[in-house]
């Protein structure tokens, strides 16, 4: 096999278990005899010039790097090169300078590491420029189809749990109900899987209605077994019963889902009577260590991209089904975007041991 050089880079929000990717690409291709070439901060790393690049040597990545979170890359989730926001208030499509980047940094192919928003930039670039990609998935808000699972949302969700852990015992010392809002952007997986194993009351999540009332019925509820306090997991995403969406802005305009809990915390003291606190856990759930889980199938995506560029077989992602990693076209991926199914089977688990869905009865 010749020598070939490849580029890698991490794209949109971080969380726990990309800098297991990278190393993973990194010894694969060593292994081949080839060359990682990694793009800092994402596509942004390639509108300067000279790029900003680091180049990823195995002896590098000693031991350590696996176990550290974030990305050792660095990454945005900011810039669309197509419509790029221009200091002048205007937009302009800078695609072709990326392209150009690219080709001219001697590529062969791009590993790119990301979720389905960085999928559609990269995709289009890629086709637009002739770039050889490959794509790893990562989210922890686990959205993105054909994967049972993402890098990051193991980590995440282990942490919401720890975060349950930690308020149960608080909250039973004061007869409290406790609100924890994860994030999971529009979908909730976060919530639900922390939900049902950290022994929630209640879990809100987008996907499914709920009302105050039903929220409230069911802190009553445990009340009266005699149990002392209650746990309510919220997805950020969860609306206002009367539709309205909560949403916080942040420095240059960007908004972000927000507020959710704070607004059930005043409601559910109004409609039960009970003292009630909120823990909006946010970006903690993205950083920190890797989950064991989240190392291994990053190992296995990692090895498994470097394993597609050999063989050629480009605009595909790996994938973690049946127990295997195994690859997909990166457009049946981002198509199928993977809400929470109402009718799964941990939607059902939840029910079947009690938890509340909040439902509009
Ligand atoms: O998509 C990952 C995610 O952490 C979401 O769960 C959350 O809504 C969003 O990113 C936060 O974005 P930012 O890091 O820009 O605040």
């Amino acid at each position: 096999m010749s020598k070939k050089r490849i580029g890698i880079l991490t794209s949109g929000g971080d969380c726990a278990g990309l800098n297991a990717a990278i190393r993973a690409v990194v010894l694969a291709a060593d292994n081949k005899g080839w060359e990682t070439v990694g793009i800092l901060h994402s596509t942004a790393g390639l509108f300067e010039d000279p790029p900003h690049i680091r180049i990823l040597r195995a002896d590098d990545l000693d031991g350590t790097i696996l176990r550290r979170g974030g990305t050792l890359l660095g990454t945005t989730n900011k810039g669309y090169p197509f419509a790029y926001p221009m200091p002048d208030g205007t937009t302009k499509d800078r695609s072709q300078e990326l392209i150009d980047a690219y080709h001219k940094l001697g590529l062969h192919a791009l590993v790119g590491i990301g979720g389905d928003g960085s999928f559609a930039i990269l995709r289009r670039l890629a086709q637009q420029g002739g770039i050889n990609l490959v794509g790893i998935p990562k989210t922890i808000d686990n959205d993105l189809g054909m994967t049972e699972s993402s890098i990051g949302f193991d980590t995440a969700v282990t942490v919401a749990t720890e975060a349950l852990d930690r308020l149960q015992p608080t909250a039973a010392s004061h007869d409290r109900v406790m609100i924890l809002e994860v994030m999971g952007r529009d979908a909730g997986h976060i919530a639900l899987a922390t939900g049902i194993a950290g022994g929630a009351d209640v879990i809100l999540i987008p996907e499914i209605p709920y009302s105050i009332e039903g929220v409230a019925k069911k802190i009553k509820a445990v009340k009266d077994t005699g149990r002392n306090f209650a746990l309510v997991v919220v997805s950020e995403a969860v609306k206002k019963p009367t539709g309205e969406c909560l949403q916080i802005e942040h420095s240059g305009g960007e908004k972000r889902y927000g507020g959710i809990g704070a607004y059930l915390c005043a409601q559910i003291t109004a409609a039960t009577g009970s003292e009630t606190r909120v823990t909006v856990l946010g970006h903690v759930q993205r950083g920190g260590a890797p989950t064991y889980s989240d190392r291994l199938i990053a190992s296995a995506f990692g090895a498994k991209a470097v394993e597609l560029i050999a063989a050629g077989k480009f605009d595909r992602l790996a994938v973690w089904r049946n127990r295997e990693v195994v690859d997909v076209p990166i457009e049946d991926a981002i198509k199928s975007y993977q809400a929470v199914d109402v009718n799964s089977s941990l939607v059902h688990t939840a029910r079947t041991l009690g938890i509340s869905f909040g439902d509009v009865s």
